[in-house]
């Protein structure tokens, strides 16, 4: 059982196939797609153990040899990516070829980088193992890797051409993964969907459990970023609204080194919940708002503020400041994503410093 989101870009539109059991139609979905019968598999060790001998069943007579990279963030560097091009053109992937990108955020958009700039450009396909990966990464053509200088630095948009979010694979995430990444979820409810917050509300406490409705979250937050995407496709206008959570979030990550203290999702919602802050002390939004996503984050057992990460922290001013390295600057001004209500979210760059360190101070 499964459901089609179009993400309707043109010449590089797709689709993304959202449901159970996709993983054994693999060679059903991917087959049109391919002039020689084999895709070149870049993945990492944990989901390969879980998940590839699956996909390869499903690919049946499609040939899928596979490079398995170590797991975690650090793989998305200057040397993964040295790693993931070789080894495609030690297995003389063409021009024509398709690479697969089997496994979460990090796979996907190191995969992708080296898609896009392999030979010029190769398809990619994504399999996104993860739900920040199914809600989020896997869709919008953002690829990349990090470096020194900080996070998907240096990147490509490159489309995929097609995108199986299989939700039957989420049975293998920890917990802990997978609030994480229900982060990524509840993001797209608050910045532009009240009545799927409200659905939220109600049913995430039984996501996890219930494929049903994780296939039903899973495909709601999908078509709003397909259609966030198509009406913005390089992030110029309301893409940046997909970054609710991401300002404060990113800052936190880089306070904690990236480290297992604090996931990208778990920074993500505390900066939800620190936006919804900030807009309540702008007079923007009404000031229960930033108690009822704190409830919610609690009902979902997801840190809601800076004195929920354990260990210690920078100041205010030093998490300003590292806010001040993000993307998002653009002028030497922080971009902020406020809200004048759930779901009804909005890009300004007109946000005092001081109030964001009051913010910061009041979270500690
Ligand atoms: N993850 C934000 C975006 O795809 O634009």
């Amino acid at each position: 059982m499964s459901d089609v989101v179009h993400v309707d870009l043109g010449a590089r539109a797709y689709d993304v196939h959202v449901g159970r059991g996709l993983l054994a139609r693999a060679g059903d979905l991917i087959g049109p797609h391919l002039r020689l019968r084999r895709v070149f598999v870049l993945t990492e060790d944990r989901v390969a153990a879980h998940h590839l001998d699956a996909f390869r069943a499903g690919l049946g007579a499609i040939e899928a040899p596979a490079l398995a990279l170590a797991p975690g963030e650090g793989t998305k560097g200057w040397a993964g990516l040295t790693q993931a091009v070789e080894w495609l053109l030690d297995q003389r992937c063409e021009r024509g070829d398709v690479v697969v990108a089997l496994g979460g955020g990090v796979i996907g958009d190191l995969a992708g980088f080296a898609a896009a700039i392999l030979r010029r450009g190769v398809r990619f396909v994504q399999v996104p193992t993860t739900l920040l990966a199914q809600v989020d990464s896997s869709v919008g053509g953002k690829t990349g890797i990090n470096t020194r200088h900080g996070k998907n630095l240096v990147g490509a948009f490159h489309q995929p051409v097609l995108v199986l979010a299989d939700v039957d694979l989420l049975s293998t995430l920890p917990a802990r993964d997978f609030r994480a990444g229900y982060g990524e979820v509840m993001k797209y409810g608050l910045l532009g969907d009240a009545a799927f917050f409200e659905w939220l509300e109600e049913h995430a406490p039984n996501l996890e459990t219930d494929a049903a409705l994780g296939a039903e979250a899973v495909r709601r937050s999908v078509a709003m970023k397909a259609d966030i995407v198509r009406r913005d496709e390089t992030e110029q206008g309301d893409r940046a609204l997909l970054n609710l959570g991401h300002t404060f979030g990113h800052a936190l990550e880089a306070a904690t080194g990236y480290s297992d203290r604090l996931l990208h999702g778990e920074g993500v919602v505390i900066g939800c919940a620190l936006a919804f802050d900030l807009s309540a002390r702008l007079g923007l939004c009404a000031q229960e708002l930033p108690g009822r996503v704190r409830a919610h984050l609690h009902a979902m057992g997801l840190p809601r503020d800076l004195r929920d990460i354990p260990g210690d922290l920078p100041d205010a001013a030093t998490l300003v400041d590292l806010m001040g390295q993000d993307k998002k600057v653009i002028d030497g001004r922080l971009r902020f994503i406020l809200a004048r209500g759930i779901g009804a979210a909005f890009v300004t760059d007109a946000v005092p410093p001081d109030v964001v360190r009051a913010v910061l101070d009041a979270s500690a």
